[in-house]
């Protein structure tokens, strides 16, 4: 377990992080999000003991932060924010120096050292200078130091920032692949990988928290959590009838899609099929909308903005 309590970080007069506290269980991702600023990555930071906090506790697996830095930064891998490492030397050498720093040695180091090139495709560039690559090179060099030592925790700040779309899920498929036994802590931009890597989602805005949930339910605080979405070509009567349903309760039209928002508590898919089937319309597209993340990440997160 990771346990925060109470967890505050002023810079100078500026607090960055007000009074967070959540734990996080093996086996959990948990979603970081939060606009820019909101103080992601300084919790981060805080978690990894890379920044003492001004006040609260952290505990990782029963370790203080504080008071047992060296046990808790063993049980940690950790991408920082902008993937920093070591310019000057080569994939190999850095990948090389972290494993020693992390205890390993002999065919071990060496065994890891090829597995985790592997798993991240970094084959072809270990002979290269890190100043050398590219900017999505770099990260997966980033993610390659972080996941090195297997740790039981992985704190990942951005992971999949400036990744190519292939790559991007490359490192959606290795996170979910490593997740099973671990804690796993992703700060991202990107709502659509919060659905489909996170088990968790914690919206943090002006360092406090403002929803901890899963992204489905939070998915579900939606407007369009259960609307029916569809493209019906010619069908000019539509909005009007589709309007008359008892169990509707708007139609909205977003270019050539309407949108069919329920009543509290209707489901729409029987009644508006049975509409479409009475008027023979022709459809072109039609489904029913789980709700929309970024709909609701703005609506939470605009009063502290
Ligand atoms: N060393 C520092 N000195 C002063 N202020 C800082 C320092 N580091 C961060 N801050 C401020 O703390 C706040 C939180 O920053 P943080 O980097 O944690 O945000 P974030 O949520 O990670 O944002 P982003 O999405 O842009 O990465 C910001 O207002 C930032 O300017
Ligand atoms: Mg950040």
């Amino acid at each position: 377990m990771i346990r925060i309590d109470n967890l505050t970080k002023s810079y100078g007069p500026f607090t960055a992080v007000k009074g967070l506290s959540f734990s996080v269980a093996p086996g959990e991702v948990l979603g970081f999000l939060g606009p820019n600023g909101a103080g992601k990555s300084t919790t981060m930071k805080m978690i990894t003991g890379y920044l003492a906090p001004s006040s609260g506790r952290i505990t990782v697996f029963d370790h203080d932060v504080a008071e047992a830095p060296v046990q808790t930064k063993q049980l940690i891998g950790y991408l920082p924010e902008g993937a920093p490492s070591y310019e000057a030397m080569t994939v190999q050498q850095f990948l090389r120096f972290v494993g020693r720093v992390r205890g390993l040695r002999g065919t071990a180091l060496e065994q890891r050292l090829s597995q985790v090139a592997a798993q991240l495709q970094l084959d072809a560039v270990l002979p290269q200078t890190i100043e050398t690559l590219s900017k999505g090179f770099k990260r997966r060099v980033g993610l390659a130091q972080a996941i090195l030592h297997d740790p039981r925790v992985l704190i990942l700040d951005e992971p999949t920032d400036g990744l190519d779309p292939n790559q991007k899920q490359e490192v959606r498929n290795l996170i979910a692949s490593l997740s099973r036994d671990k804690i796993v802590i992703v700060s991202t931009h990107i709502l659509e990988e919060v659905a489909a890597v996170c088990s968790r989602a914690i919206i943090i805005a002006g360092g406090r928290m403002l929803a901890d949930d899963t992204p489905q339910q939070l998915a579900a605080r939606s407007r369009y959590h259960g609307a029916v979405s569809m493209i019906l070509p010619g069908a000019t009567n539509a909005e009007s009838e589709l309007v008359k349903l008892p169990q509707v309760a708007s139609v909205e039209v977003d270019q050539e899609r309407l949108v069919v928002f329920p009543k509290a508590g209707e489901s729409l898919f029987a009644p508006v099929n049975e509409l479409i089937q009475r008027h023979q319309w022709q459809v072109e597209a039609l489904h029913v909308e789980r709700g929309r993340l970024d709909e609701v990440f703005r609506d939470i997160t605009r009063e502290v903005a």
